[in-house]
């Protein structure tokens, strides 16, 4: 990671929004009202929000522009057909299902697929996927590669699956897995890529195994320029190729449109069976919409269309992920623990390390999100112990998962190097005061997805 100055942004700058200003004292106050709980602070009150990177992004004048030529008709509108066109020659699937975002996807596919006590293997569920699956009562089942939970070691697609594992739950649960999924980037787990070659593999296992393979491909272009940037074979081919070698691989795709779809709403499935591109329609009519818009309007699918081809562009890829490394950079060279090598989205701090003295038991991660609102005014969300912990008997104890991070998620098109500069420098002065920082314990919450509204008090 060499800059000599600051990765340049490819794009200039024409129309601003002002940022919250807060002080301390208001911050401390807001933290309170908000139970310790970054989701439930008014966004005016948060200096920097790194949050998520999903609908946060800036849309380019070529999307705005498009807006006004939406199509808002109820059937066959022509925004429509252009967004199936953009996705089929990206994708390359025979059917593309508009939806209103990622997880709504994921319940209609789910819910044509999955039965109760069913297995979905995936290198590691995202938390909406993950949801999805347990309100049907099946068991998502992670099965990434060991490495991967090995937060300093630097391996080029820390994201694989493991086709071992894969395999042996096969043999274990035959007859009842009802797909494979692999999520590109993976970004449970530091927002790493799977390589052509584990794709491949994962594939070839699929369809021995006779198991229909999803993508959930929210970040497929980053995944795809890391193919580029690192795997053997790949250095002279576009990001449209890869991509379309990607999905030459599997049955279809999930996709929320907020990500890599460079827009603020909007997802799909794309896939070529015909008789469950009928069940999914169906199901979609019942509660997204009809087939041609799924719960979007006409200006929504036109701004998709670019966003999806504007992600393409090597330019704007590399200086998308430059920036993330950009900050990493700041932070280690700062001495903040983070998780290595860097993903595509986000920076991830090891929270754990960052704070070794609050115990697991009072999430530290959560913690930290809390202690970098307060002294700094930039939000952040943990993908931890709160997020993730399992749940073990009744009203049992917590099972923790391997690693307790905070993500610095950023948005794509919206920071500039100085905001960048600005979180890493605060962050570097929380680590010289961390032991003033206290743990947690919860006083409501409501599974699953306890993490978007829980309310917590300091211990
Ligand atoms: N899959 C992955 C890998 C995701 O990262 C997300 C969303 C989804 C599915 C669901 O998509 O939000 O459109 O319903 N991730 C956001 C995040 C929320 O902050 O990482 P959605």
């Amino acid at each position: 990671m060499k800059f000599k100055c600051s990765p340049m942004e490819p794009y200039r700058i024409k129309m601003v929004e002002p940022i919250g200003q807060t002080t301390r004292r208001e911050r401390e106050k807001i933290l309170e009202e908000a139970g310790y709980n970054v989701f439930a602070i008014p966004a005016e009150k948060v200096t920097i929000d790194l949050l998520t990177d999903s609908g946060t992004g800036a849309m380019s004048q070529d999307q705005w522009a498009s807006l006004l030529k939406g199509d808002e008709s109820y059937a066959g509108a022509r925004s429509f057909y252009r967004f199936e066109a953009t996705i089929k020659k990206i994708f390359g699937f025979r059917h593309v299902i508009p939806t209103h975002q990622g997880r709504a996807a994921e319940r209609i596919l789910f819910e044509a697929m999955i039965k109760k006590g069913d297995f979905v293997p995936n290198n590691i569920h995202f938390d909406t996927t993950m949801a999805n699956i347990l309100v049907r009562q099946a068991h998502p089942v992670n099965l990434v590669i060991d490495e991967a939970y090995d937060p300093k070691l630097e391996i080029p697609f820390k994201g694989n699956m493991d086709p071992e594992k894969l395999e042996k739950l096969y043999h274990q649960k035959k007859g009842h897995i009802p797909l494979v999924m692999i999520t590109i980037t993976n970004n449970s787990g530091g927002g790493q890529p799977v390589s052509m070659a584990n794709i491949r593999e994962i594939s070839h296992l699929c369809r021995r195994f006779k198991l229909p393979l999803f993508f959930d491909a929210c970040r497929f272009a980053e995944n795809a320029f890391f193919i580029k940037e690192r795997e053997k074979g790949y250095e002279g081919k576009s990001i449209l190729e890869i991509c379309r070698e990607m999905f030459s691989l599997a049955d279809g795709a999930l996709v929320s449109a907020k990500k890599d779809g460079l827009a603020n709403i909007g997802g799909f499935i794309t896939l070529n069976d015909d008789s469950l591109a009928e069940k999914l329609k169906h199901l979609l009519i019942i509660s997204e919409g009809f087939p041609t818009y799924g719960g979007l309007a006409g200006r929504d699918l036109e701004a998709i269309s670019r966003g999806l081809e504007e992600v393409l562009d090597e330019s704007y890829l590399r200086h998308r992920i430059n920036q993330v490394r950009y900050l990493a950079k700041l932070l280690e060279e700062g001495g903040i623990p983070i998780f290595k090598p860097i993903g595509g989205h986000a920076v991830y701090l090891l929270a754990d390390e960052f704070l070794p003295h609050i115990p697991r038991e009072q999430y530290p991660a959560w913690a930290l999100t809390v202690a970098l609102y307060r002294e700094a005014g930039i939000r952040a969300v943990e993908v931890g112990g709160v997020m993730f912990a399992q749940k073990k008997g009744r009203g049992g104890k917590e099972i923790f998962p391997p690693l307790e991070m905070v993500r610095l998620a950023i948005p794509r098109r919206v920071y500039t190097a100085s905001h960048l500069e600005y979180v890493a420098q605060s962050i570097i002065e929380l680590f010289k005061n961390r032991q003033k920082i206290r743990g947690l314990k919860i006083v409501s919450s409501r599974d699953p997805l306890r993490h978007f509204t829980a309310r917590f008090e300091p211990v």
